[in-house]
């Protein structure tokens, strides 16, 4: 048996195949059937002539229901008007469980709303846009481990179960670990990166992190699949180059490689071809005064709301780099800039078209005494900040890195409304399920 995906259709016009799938639509008349046919791959229309076949056969073909798994066999014709280019010409269908109409598949051609979608992840997932957003995603991912990989940056796991908060004590999920013993789900895994670069030189991280904010907005997630990269003998510099080759990179192989997913999301792809080097550079300083002539509340000292990313970034076509925000309101491991330590050697990356920060890093405090001071200031526990200290008293150098949110890059490429489709099964403030 010939047995093919429908993304190699292409490759065999004139042969009887088989492709194994499920029924995504059926349009019918009288004398002729078009079960159009999904498989993971892609989606093909099939056409299923009732002259042409046993009659038992065409009955069960034109009374098939929706997402019914079949096996179809038949002869791969070029067709330009179809989507895809290709048809299939019905010779048998195997039908292997038919949905019955008594239950019928939840998920219908007419509009649906988000929270009944949302409550449906588990089959929403089939349908041709997420189906789309999620080989993006598969490319995002493919794309950064490529371009590490090939950068001589060395993969190096972190832990996921951590004893001290890297990002703040406010945005902590406790979990009862044994012996009455509390540690906490990591919310990234940069203070081990910093251990593993002290060790390998160039490396990266790449998985889960969380953050127990109860942020309702459409770029917060509360698991989030997190890369971050760690360089030994690295200023701010180098990892504002870094970020924005990374960028470059991620975006050029979506457009090279998911031009068909691009077109099914109706993303307007010149928006992503204008991402070219250089990023334009400011500082927090410009940025507040940007802010300020737009009419934003914002005050020297402040954090960027979501607005203000917006409205900053506004003005450009490609990501922008935003450096030295005020020391006070980064976090303990934060390098203060040694001209003008009121702020620190951190950069953000926000996206355009008001998607906001994609990425968030900077150079470290290498220096013993000055990390000491922080972790005291800001009332960390000491105590499980040992080994991280331990770096600074064995070999430390300047270093630094940054992270790069999935899911946010994902919504950001796609030209999604919210990150919730960015990912396979969102965790949000009000989402645990399915
Ligand atoms: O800016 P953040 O908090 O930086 C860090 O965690 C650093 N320790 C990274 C490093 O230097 N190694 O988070 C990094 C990125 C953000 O820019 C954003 O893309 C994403 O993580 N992110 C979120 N994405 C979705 N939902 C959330 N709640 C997110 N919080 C952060
Ligand atoms: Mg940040």
């Amino acid at each position: 048996m010939n047995r093919i995906t429908i993304e190699q259709a292409g490759q065999h016009a004139g042969e009887t195949v088989v492709i194994p799938g499920w029924l995504y639509n059926l349009r019918k008349s009288g004398k002729i059937a078009f079960p159009i046919l999904r498989d993971g791959t892609g989606i093909l229309q099939c056409v299923a002539v009732k002259s042409q076949l046993p009659e038992a056969l065409f009955e069960i073909i034109k009374d098939l229901t929706q997402e019914s798994s079949i096996i179809v066999t038949g002869k791969v014709r070029a067709e330009s008007r179809a989507p895809g280019g290709y048809e299939l010409d019905v010779e048998n269908l195997e039908v292997v469980q038919r949905v019955p109409e008594s239950d019928p598949y939840p998920i219908t051609p007419k509009d649906h709303g988000i929270d009944f979608l949302m409550d449906h992840r588990h089959l929403w997932l089939r349908s041709r846009r997420q189906h789309a957003i999620l080989r993006v995603r598969h490319e995002v991912i493919r794309a950064i481990r490529d371009y590490f990989d090939d950068n001589g940056f060395t993969l190096l796991d972190t832990p996921i179960f951590t004893p001290a908060a890297c990002e703040g004590t406010t945005s902590l999920f406790e979990v009862d670990y044994f012996d009455d013993e509390k540690v906490y789900l990591t919310q990234s895994g940069q203070l081990y990166n910093e251990a593993t670069a002290m060790a390998f030189g160039n490396v990266y991280t790449f998985g889960p992190t969380f953050r127990a904010e109860k942020s309702k907005t459409r770029r917060h997630l509360t698991e989030l699949w997190l890369v971050e990269p760690e360089m030994a003998y690295a200023p701010l510099a180098a990892v504002k180059r870094v970020a924005e080759e990374l960028v470059l990179f991620v975006v050029g192989r979506v457009l090279k490689n998911r031009r068909a997913e691009l077109a099914t999301l109706e993303r307007d792809v010149s928006k992503l071809e204008a991402v070219q080097a250089p990023f334009p550079r400011i500082s927090y300083d410009q940025a507040v005064e940007v802010l300020k002539k737009k009419g934003s509340e914002i005050q020297w000292g402040g954090d960027f709301g979501g607005t203000d990313e917006t409205l900053v970034s506004e003005d450009y076509d490609r990501p922008l780099m935003v450096d030295r925000y005020p020391t006070a309101i980064k976090a303990f491991y934060m390098q203060p800039d040694p001209d003008r330590p009121e702020v620190a050697l951190g950069v953000d990356v926000l996206a355009p078209e008001g998607y906001g920060e994609i990425i968030g890093g900077g150079q470290r405090v290498h220096d013993l005494d000055l990390l000491l001071r922080r972790i005291e200031e800001q009332k960390l526990p000491a105590e499980a900040f040992n080994w991280y200290i331990d770096l600074r008293k064995y070999g430390s150098v300047p270093h630094g890195g940054f992270g790069m949110g999935v899911e946010r890059c994902v919504a950001w490429i796609c030209g999604l409304e919210h990150v919730r489709e960015a990912i396979p099964f969102p965790r949000m403030l009000h989402r645990t399920r399915p």
